[in-house]
């Protein structure tokens, strides 16, 4: 029996990346899931790959009329909603905060917050009555840390982590969790699409994205999608019951800090050491408290 056998989700940005492979995931374990994306026909094919116990609806996060409508739709077809991954993204505004533009700002916020606000509150509206219920919210380390996004995404980010707190704390004697997760670097079409690519051509990117990430995260390899999704399966699913209002972190240590050797590296390039003089001085420490 799947760990979400018979249960309902919505997965906003389903059509791609780390929502598409939720999709799969949940599917696996038996969900039934309703594809939420603007991306059609992405979504559609997604959908028909997966068959029945999936639909694609086009669903623009940032307008509270087609969220409204996927739960409604999730309600109309299978009769409940147990889980809204909250999940649409995309980069947004950048450039130097004295330059900001505040139409691209507002649009930014409409996706990663109001977004989120609204699928929270179109499933705190099913989810109320059957006193039981997931929401997960895709955060990003860019919210726990400077230097991983634009500076208005990582913001938005930081705000969706703060948001999920207090949503938990409002929601928890309805019986419904609220938790965000924070992905590391994580290989997706997320950064083509910030280069305007989408289709074949993004997907093109990607293994020379894995590439140029490999070695950023202490663990030796970039992230991928399955690794957000299997954290979002687990907190979707009763395994997590005692779960809510955390910021889970998948990233691979990335935010762990920084590593000592390279910190060592650098002082002994100050102190002029040569690598045989600093190699001789960490051997040395070894004996070091003895
Ligand atoms: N890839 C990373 O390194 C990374 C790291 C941290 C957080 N995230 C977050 O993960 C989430 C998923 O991104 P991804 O990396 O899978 O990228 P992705 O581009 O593969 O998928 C994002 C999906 O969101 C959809 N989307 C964008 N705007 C939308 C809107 N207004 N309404 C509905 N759907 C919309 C896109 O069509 C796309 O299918 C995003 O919230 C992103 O900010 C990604």
């Amino acid at each position: 029996m799947g760990r979400l056998e018979g249960q309902v989700a919505i997965v906003t940005g389903g059509a791609s990346g780390i929502g598409e492979q939720t999709v799969r995931t949940f599917v696996a374990e038996g969900a039934r899931v309703v594809i939420a994306d603007v991306q059609e026909e992405r979504g559609h094919h997604l959908a028909e790959a997966l068959g029945t116990q999936t639909s694609f609806l086009r669903t623009n996060v940032a307008e509270e009329a087609d969220v409204a409508g996927a739960v409604d739709h999730a309600l109309a077809k299978w009769g409940r909603l147990d889980v809204m991954f909250n999940n649409a993204g995309f980069g947004g505004v950048g450039g130097p905060i004295d330059e900001l533009d505040m139409a691209a700002y507002d649009q930014t916020m409409a996706v990663l917050l109001r977004g989120v606000v609204i699928g929270a509150k179109h499933a705190a509206r099913a989810m109320k009555p059957a006193r039981r219920g997931v929401i997960l919210n895709t955060s990003s380390v860019a919210g726990l840390q400077a230097g991983f996004g634009p500076v208005v995404y990582s913001a938005a980010k930081a705000a969706v982590a703060h948001l999920s707190r207090c949503l938990a704390v409002e929601l928890a004697e309805f019986g419904i969790r609220v938790n965000a997760i924070c992905p590391g670097v994580t290989v997706t079409n997320i950064f083509a699409a910030g280069m305007g690519l989408s289709g074949p051509a993004a997907d093109a990117l990607l293994p020379r994205i894995d590439a140029a990430l490999a070695n950023w995260a202490p663990l030796g390899r970039s992230g991928q999608p399955a690794d957000i999704a299997n954290a979002a399966l687990w907190l979707a699913s009763d395994e997590a019951s005692y779960v809510t209002g955390q910021a889970i972190v998948v990233d691979g240590g990335l935010t762990a800090g920084r590593s000592l050797e390279e910190f060592g590296q650098r002082l002994a390039a100050a102190m002029g050491l040569t690598p045989e003089q600093w190699q001789a001085m960490r051997e040395a420490a070894r004996g070091a408290g003895r």
